[in-house]
This record gives C-alpha cells, structure tokens and sequence, in this order.
C-alpha cells in the first residue's frame, strides 16, 4: 500500500486553511500524527477517508486518484471519525451488524467476524447491552471494532485514545502492532505518549502544515544534546520559562528539578537523554 499526499489544502473560508500544502508519502506499517489541537489533523483525515475532499492538491492510493475514484479507498478503508457517535438503543452486536450492512459487508462470515472483533476488543461480556449504558472506553472500542469490519487495508484512527484507561490503551496498542503487518495505519493524537510506543514513523503537523516526518530516532535526533536538567527555587521557575523551553518539573526537597530544552549547553545544568516528548516540545515551540 502507497500513500501519496501531494500538495493538498483545505480551505474552509477565505484565508482560513485547515491544512496547507500538505505533503507526505506513507507506506506500510503505523504512522503516528501527532499535533496540538487545531493542528489540521481531523481535516487531514477527513479527506483521506473521502469524506471531505481537498480544495487543492491531489491524494493517491496506489496511484489511484481517490477523488476521481473514492470507491478505491472507501473498500479498503477503515475509519474511525473523532466525532464518531453510537446508537445508543442497540447493543453492540446489532450496531456492528447495522454498520456491516451500510458498508455492503455480508455473507456468512460475519458473525464470525463480529464475534472475533467483539473478544480482540474485550467486547464480549457487554455484547447484549444497549451501547447507552457503555463507558466512553468501550463505546471507542466499538467505534474501532466497526472500523475493521471490512478487514480493512488502510486504517484511520482520529484520536482512538480518547477516553480510555491506561489498561485500555495497552491493549489497543496491541492491537495495532498486530494490524500494521500489511496494511497503513494512521493514528492521531495530541498526546506523545499515545504515539511513541507504537509508531513505526512519526509526523508533525501544526497550524495546516507538516514540520516533519521520520522514523522516532531521526526525530528524537534533533534534539539530542539540548536536552538538560535544572534545579530551580520556586520563584525561579516564570523567569526560566520565558528564556527556555521547559519540559517538566519535579518537585524535590523544596525545590523544582527542571527539565528543559536549550540550543547550547547552561553551567549548573545537566544534559540528559533525548526523548519524543522533548523532541516534539521543541519542534512546536520553534516552529
Ligand atoms: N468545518 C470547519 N469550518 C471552518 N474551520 C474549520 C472547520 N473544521 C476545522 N476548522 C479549523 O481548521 C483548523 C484545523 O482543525 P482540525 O483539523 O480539527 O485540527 P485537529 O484535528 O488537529 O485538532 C482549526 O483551526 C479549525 O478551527
Ligand atoms: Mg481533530
């Protein structure tokens, strides 16, 4: 599978872009979109699942232009929207089958199907219950079941950890790891946590546009020896954040053991390990 993103913009008024001359090639394996809220993610994803459509620049799935010929995509895609709403009067058996019937998905293998997703998402033991009497975390998981209905080979997760505990959301990335062997997945998230354990490649995008794209190694490089830790007093800490990029802070004995990024090293100050985290900080902060 070939992802080519060439050039596209989404223009919702004049001289307001969600996304601007936006371009990336993605291929097989999981690709983690990471970008502070309003960054264009959801309007990315929503014209790759043809649901919204580019008002420049063009989007090819195996050369297939996916405009002239959505149906390409919409066959292989599995796509769970950011916004995406549940009926809350049925149960999550009657809803899968509900959305298997619209996507045309039928013949005796289904059952099996949902039967299979419902146990892989830790579904089965609610599968009778109207989806209204759902947590958050299992009516996303619903939404991510009916997402691989169609065994899906490009799959387009908006913020799929939203509202799920940490127990869920290690049993989602596994669930991924798993997917990724032939197919593109693509998660969003705002969140560097949700995205660093399970992206194969990482891109960034705020305000419409990408900052950068690589596997994590090449981005975690970027910062590699700006990274230092600070001990600061208390009313230290606003006058350092105006001069500095600071990470986090850890209280310690009275005072704030600082973690920040600098672009030359700081007397007092200790150079620690890079991570995504410090890497995706400072690519927001300076860009
Ligand atoms: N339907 C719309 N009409 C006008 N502006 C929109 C619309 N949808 C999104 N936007 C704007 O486009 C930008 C990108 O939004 P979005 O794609 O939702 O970002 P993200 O998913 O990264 O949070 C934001 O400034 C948002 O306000
Ligand atoms: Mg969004």
């Amino acid at each position: 599978m070939r992802l080519d993103i060439q050039q596209v913009s989404k223009r919702y008024a004049k001289n307001t872009y969600g996304l601007k001359d936006f371009s990336i090639t993605i291929e097989n394996g999981i690709l983690g979109l990471l970008g502070p809220n309003g960054a264009g993610k959801s309007t990315l994803l929503k014209m790759l699942a043809t649901v919204s459509k580019p008002t420049e620049g063009i989007i090819l799935l195996n050369k297939n232009n996916i405009e002239k010929d959505p149906n390409y995509m919409r066959k292989q895609l599995g796509f769970l929207p950011q916004d995406f709403g549940v009926y809350p009067n049925l149960n999550a058996i009657e809803f899968l089958e509900y959305m298997a019937a619209m996507k045309g998905i039928g013949g005796k293998t289904l059952r099996r199907r949902i039967n299979d997703l419902l146990e892989g998402l830790n579904l089965t033991h609610v599968a009778k219950r109207p989806i209204g009497t759902y947590s958050g975390g299992m009516k996303q998981r619903v939404g991510i079941a009916q997402a691989l209905l169609n065994d899906p080979k490009i799959i387009i997760f908006d913020e799929p950890t939203v509202g799920l505990d940490p127990e869920e959301r290690l049993r989602f990335r596994n669930l991924i790891s798993d997917l990724a062997n032939h197919c593109i997945v693509i998660l969003s998230s705002h969140i560097v946590s949700d995205i660093d354990t399970v992206a194969d490649e990482v891109a960034i995008m705020k305000s419409g546009r990408l900052i950068t794209q690589g596997n994590q190694k090449s981005i975690v490089e970027l910062v590699k020896d700006k990274v230092f830790e600070i001990t600061l007093e208390r009313d230290q800490l606003n006058d350092f954040k105006m001069s500095h990029i600071v990470v986090s802070t850890m209280r310690k004995e009275g005072n704030l053991v600082t973690r920040f990024i600098a672009d030359s090293p700081i007397e007092t100050a200790t150079v620690q390990e890079a991570n995504l985290e410090d890497a995706y900080l400072y690519l927001i902060k300076t860009n």
